[in-house]
């Protein structure tokens, strides 16, 4: 069967960090890597996050946001990898105006941050909580309506949670027709529990992207060996800003 997403089967993906992933950041410390992905946050009037302003909007403020997204993108581009557009919002139409905005902006991804673990998202069942058993509708609800409003492909980016949770939460995203889960599963050492964890999520979903500590290309095979289809960097890319690059050639070549 064709893979719809080939472009970045077996790639690295610099991992979206809120406060410093934007399009000048993507290009520098993403360069060469199949897909950047930008943090951004919708919050409401009173909340208040430790972000810089610029990763920071208001809802129903398309005016100011479309603009952004369109210079934003433009210059993740400079990377050379494909470009995706993460947002954690309060409400799924805040999530939908701001990600569709993202989509006209020239975005070729979609993805929704389900890892947050800030009060203000985790009390409305929302962050990490919205992979928790007892929110499964909710996320259901999230999961549709993102994919039914957006034409390119959602991501739903989530955290760990106890295994079974994990995996039922999974299920969930797939059969509501998100093809792409991105996992942070913390640690990839050799043995880690989060090398099993990925193992048993493989093939779950139509794509699955896989990491949490990687920092070399010994932890980016392991995790694209557990069979997740790409592999994801953030600290390390940070601190290193040709590491992205250099992990995608070596990947390239094996
Ligand atoms: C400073 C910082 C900001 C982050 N912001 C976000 C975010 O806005 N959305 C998100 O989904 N993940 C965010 N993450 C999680 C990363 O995308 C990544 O999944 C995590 O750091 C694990 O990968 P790593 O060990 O390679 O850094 C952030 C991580 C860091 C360190």
């Amino acid at each position: 069967m064709e893979n719809r997403f080939e472009e970045i089967q077996n790639g690295v993906v610099l991992a979206e960090l809120g406060g410093y992933g934007d399009g000048p950041y993507c290009a520098r410390h993403g360069a060469g890597a199949s897909l950047v992905m930008m943090g951004t946050y919708i919050i409401e009037e009173g909340n208040a996050i430790p972000y810089p302003a610029h990763f920071v909007f208001k809802p129903g403020r398309k005016c100011i946001y479309s603009s952004y997204l369109k210079e934003q993108v433009i210059v993740a581009r400079e990377s050379g990898a494909r470009v995706g557009v993460s947002i954690i919002s309060t409400q799924v139409s805040y999530a939908i105006d701001f990600l569709l905005t993202a989509q006209e902006a020239g975005a070729d991804y979609a993805s929704l941050c389900v890892h947050s673990e800030m009060e203000m998202f985790v009390k409305e069942g929302l962050g990490y909580a919205l992979c928790r058993r007892e929110n499964s509708k909710h996320l259901k609800k999230w999961a549709k309506n993102l994919v039914k409003s957006l034409q390119i492909p959602v991501i739903f980016k989530i955290g760990l949670n106890e295994p079974s949770e994990t995996i039922a939460a999974v299920d969930n995203i797939a059969e509501s027709g998100v093809p792409i889960v991105h996992i942070n599963v913390e640690n990839t050492e050799a043995g880690s529990p989060g090398l099993q964890i990925l193992k048993k999520l493989a093939g779950r979903c139509l794509f699955l992207i896989g990491g949490g500590g990687v920092k070399e290309i010994e932890g980016a095979q392991r995790v694209l060996e557990t069979g997740a289809n790409a592999v994801a960097i953030g600290t390390a890319a940070m601190n290193n800003p040709d590491l992205c690059g250099h992990l995608q050639n070596l990947l390239k070549k094996l």
